[in-house]
């Protein structure tokens, strides 16, 4: 070797020299976040609010019930108006107090994001509004996440966990106690320091509500044909990816909104809201709710059920309930605009492809015709999402079934919208799009492959790839 090259000991040292002196200068070019492994989220995308508007093409008739249901949507409730007696918002802003990151409809507003919309209500006005005598749970602050509350198990009545009766329903942060417009009702809060210390308490932040309507209208069929070209793209990759769908347990259709595609349409999953979140009976949940497990004292039933309801029969008032006009906004809602691609964005995008999270996050899948818009009619629906549910293993694990769902399964989040959210994942651990994705892997994880070449990649491929989640 030494001949053939005729370089001697001397020379060839030299030349090593320069070449680790010209690629240590390269690697400084390319800036500092560049020498070292953490990638950083960009944060928040500025420069405007790329959602909340409706879809384009309304009639003049559905663009004022659209703006019936928007005033709707973001109405304070009062006890006698039908508030509670047990809640998790909706005495300041109703569904918009949870629903307001980066524009009513959203997801978990923030103190401290851009663009500033926070802070959060459960923090600073829903928990005293009318003198209210709640204590704010340890979980709950200004900064953080707007956050339900499930428990996993039910009690013996000695306090332990009851491991042969799983709770997992949805148990209100506060109730009517002490407030100036109730005088007949009185109720304890959950023992959130005893559930906390018995690991029983999971939680749930808002998923946003934009191009809801198109999610709606993805036909079975469409979803299903997807599942089974994902399947075959995983396996030809050698990526073991399941997913399966969550159906409804009466109709036998697949249902595909909340964390765990537990909930079939927009109307329900409105009736169901107006009742855990607020406490307001409607048509579609008539009852009062009491806290899963206990009965109701008489001084909390003060009103009629159900409070609210459609109205065909009475003149001068609105003849739509507002469970129908929460929906029918919910519906009208256009999808979020995502940032103008950049050279850096198409190489994320590329990425996201070529390491396999678009196997569950499925870039595009095309709406069914639709009665009540052209648009939402045979468009596609940009949600980076396949609909199904995936074991995201321990890590992730909440322990509550939902429908089809075990205490492993989620939905492929729709990224749709990402770029200007403040929390991720079901319970808002984390503000950082590297550390969601860090938390897709562990024991169990259907991702745990695609996470590995994640974390194989460049750093300038992940910072590329981050982007490309802050411009959706
Ligand atoms: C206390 C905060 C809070 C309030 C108030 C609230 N929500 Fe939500 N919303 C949530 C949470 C948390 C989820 C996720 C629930 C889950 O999947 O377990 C959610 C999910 C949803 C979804 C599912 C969207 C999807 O694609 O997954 C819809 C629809 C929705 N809410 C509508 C409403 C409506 C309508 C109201 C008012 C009646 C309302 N919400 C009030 C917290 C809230
Ligand atoms: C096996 C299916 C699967 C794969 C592969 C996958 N994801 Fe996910 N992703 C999910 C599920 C399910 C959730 C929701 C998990 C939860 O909240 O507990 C999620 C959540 C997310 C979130 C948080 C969204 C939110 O609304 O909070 C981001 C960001 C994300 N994924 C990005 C990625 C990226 C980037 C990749 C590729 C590196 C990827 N995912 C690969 C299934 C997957």
């Amino acid at each position: 070797m030494n001949q053939e090259t005729g370089l001697s000991f001397r020379q060839r040292l030299a030349i090593l020299f320069f070449i680790l002196a010209v690629s240590s200068a390269a690697a400084g070019a390319l800036g500092q976040q560049d020498s070292s492994d953490e990638v950083i989220d960009p944060g928040p995308r500025i420069g405007g609010v790329g959602a909340g508007g409706f879809l384009m093409g309304l009639t003049d008739a559905q663009q004022a019930q659209a703006n019936d249901g928007a005033m709707r949507f973001v109405e304070p409730e009062t006890f006698t108006g039908g508030l509670g007696p047990f809640y998790n918002s909706g005495t300041q802003r109703a569904c918009g107090g949870c629903h307001a990151q980066p524009n009513v409809g959203g997801s978990s507003p923030s103190a401290s994001a851009y663009p500033y919309i926070g802070p959060n209500p459960q923090a600073t006005v829903d928990y005293n509004a009318y003198s209210a005598t709640n204590v704010i749970p340890p979980f709950i602050s200004a900064d953080g996440p707007v956050r339900e509350m499930r428990l996993v198990y039910f009690h013996k009545p000695n306090g332990n966990l009851n491991l042969n009766a799983p709770d997992g329903g949805v148990h209100d942060l506060y109730n009517v106690t002490g407030r100036t417009d109730n005088t007949t009702c009185t109720l304890p809060q959950p023992n959130f320091a005893q559930e906390l210390a018995q690991g029983n308490a999971i939680f749930r932040i808002p998923t946003p509500v934009f191009g809801a309507g198109l999610i709606e209208n993805i036909d079975d069929g469409t979803i299903l044909a997807n599942q089974a070209a994902s399947q075959a793209a995983a396996a030809a990759a050698g990526i073991p990816i399941a997913g399966q769908v969550n159906r409804n347990g009466n109709d036998g259709t697949i249902s595909r909104f909340g964390w765990k595609a537990q909930n079939k349409s927009l109307l329900i999953f409105a009736g169901e809201a107006y009742n855990v979140e607020d406490g307001v009976t409607n048509e579609l949940f008539p009852t009062q709710r009491p806290t899963p497990g206990t009965t109701l004292p008489p001084g909390c039933l003060v009103n009629a059920t159900p409070e609210d309801r459609s109205n065909p029969e009475s003149a001068g008032v609105a003849v739509n309930s507002d469970v129908t006009a929460f929906a029918a906004f919910m519906r009208m809602l256009a999808p979020p605009t995502p940032a103008a691609p950049t050279a850096q964005t198409l190489a994320g995008q590329q990425t996201f492809s070529n390491i396999g999270c678009a196997l569950c996050h499925t870039p595009t899948m095309t709406t069914a015709q639709s009665t009540e818009a052209a648009a939402l009619s045979g468009v596609p629906a940009n949600l980076y999402s396949d609909l199904l549910i995936h074991n995201m293993g321990d890590k992730l694990a909440d322990g509550v079934s939902q429908g089809g769902a075990n205490g492993q399964q989620f939905r492929s989040a729709p990224l749709w919208g990402v770029g200007q959210r403040v929390f991720f994942l079901h319970d808002g651990r984390t503000s950082d799009l590297a550390e969601a994705i860090r938390q897709h892997k562990s024991h169990g994880s259907e991702a745990n492959q695609v996470i590995d070449n994640f974390e194989n990649l460049s750093h300038r491929d992940k910072k590329n790839l981050l982007l490309f989640l802050r411009s959706l």
